[in-house]
């Protein structure tokens, strides 16, 4: 068993990115961002001028691309071909065609494998390490020590995806923002390799009703359960 292991898995708009990252500063460990690994890839795709949704060109960029991922939970950054891209994987274009290219099996199968060789690095360190996505319980990581599915009601996901496209200066609007996390849950619990959901052994925590603060200290709570 991967004891040091943290997977937090589920859809967008729960908390999973501040939560993951929070939690790891508070445990000492780092921090992998497997969603941030997609969209540089999606990037890379878009880049190329190939369509998303065509595997095997797509399969190729991805495979030449070089990606760099940050495992600091303070300042993760994300590198691709040597430029720093982690502000551009978050815009509307990456955003839009991130499902296509993460539902190809040979691109999740390229990540998977340096998902796996990053988490074996950071292994080695004291402090374990905290991965988040969608399928680090089911797939990735099936030995994590603890793994735990977030969850929230569509309106709390479409509020705070909202909030946070405020505060970091895109555009906002919760209409059009709701459309658009739906959309992506669809396509993410829909396709056939790694649909997003909960790993049987994981633990399911409802966060509609829970500030940030709870989250991470009930998330503590059960990572100091497991040691
Ligand atoms: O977590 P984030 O919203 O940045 O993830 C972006 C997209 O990457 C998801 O909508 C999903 O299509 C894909 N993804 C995935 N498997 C993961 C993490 C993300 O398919 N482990």
């Amino acid at each position: 068993q991967l004891r040091g292991a943290v997977a937090l898995d589920g859809p967008s708009g729960t908390g999973k990115s501040t939560v993951s990252r929070r939690l790891a500063i508070a445990l000492g460990a780092t921090y992998l961002d497997t969603g941030a690994m997609y969209r540089a890839a999606t990037l890379a795709v878009l880049r190329a001028g190939v369509d998303p949704g065509a595997a095997e060109e797509a399969t190729a960029v991805v495979a030449a691309a070089r990606m760099t991922m940050g495992t600091d939970p303070r300042l993760p950054g994300v590198g691709l071909d040597g430029e720093d891209v982690a502000e551009e994987i978050r815009g509307a274009e990456v955003t839009g065609a991130v499902s296509a290219v993460s539902a190809v099996g040979e691109i999740r199968e390229l990540l998977v494998q340096r998902q796996r060789e990053l988490v074996r690095q950071a292994l080695a360190e004291p402090g374990g390490v905290v991965v988040e996505g969608r399928d680090i319980g089911t797939v990735v990581l099936p030995d994590a020590g603890l793994k735990v599915y977030l969850t929230a009601s569509a309106d709390a996901r479409a509020q705070r995806r909202t909030e946070q496209d405020v505060a970091e200066g895109r555009t906002g609007d919760l209409a059009s923002t709701r459309a658009s996390v739906q959309r992506r849950d669809a396509l993410d619990s829909g396709r056939a390799v790694a649909p997003l959901r909960a790993a049987g052994d994981a633990l399911e925590l409802d966060t509609t009703e829970l500030g940030i603060d709870q989250v991470v200290t009930r998330l503590q709570d059960l990572a100091a359960e497991r040691d």
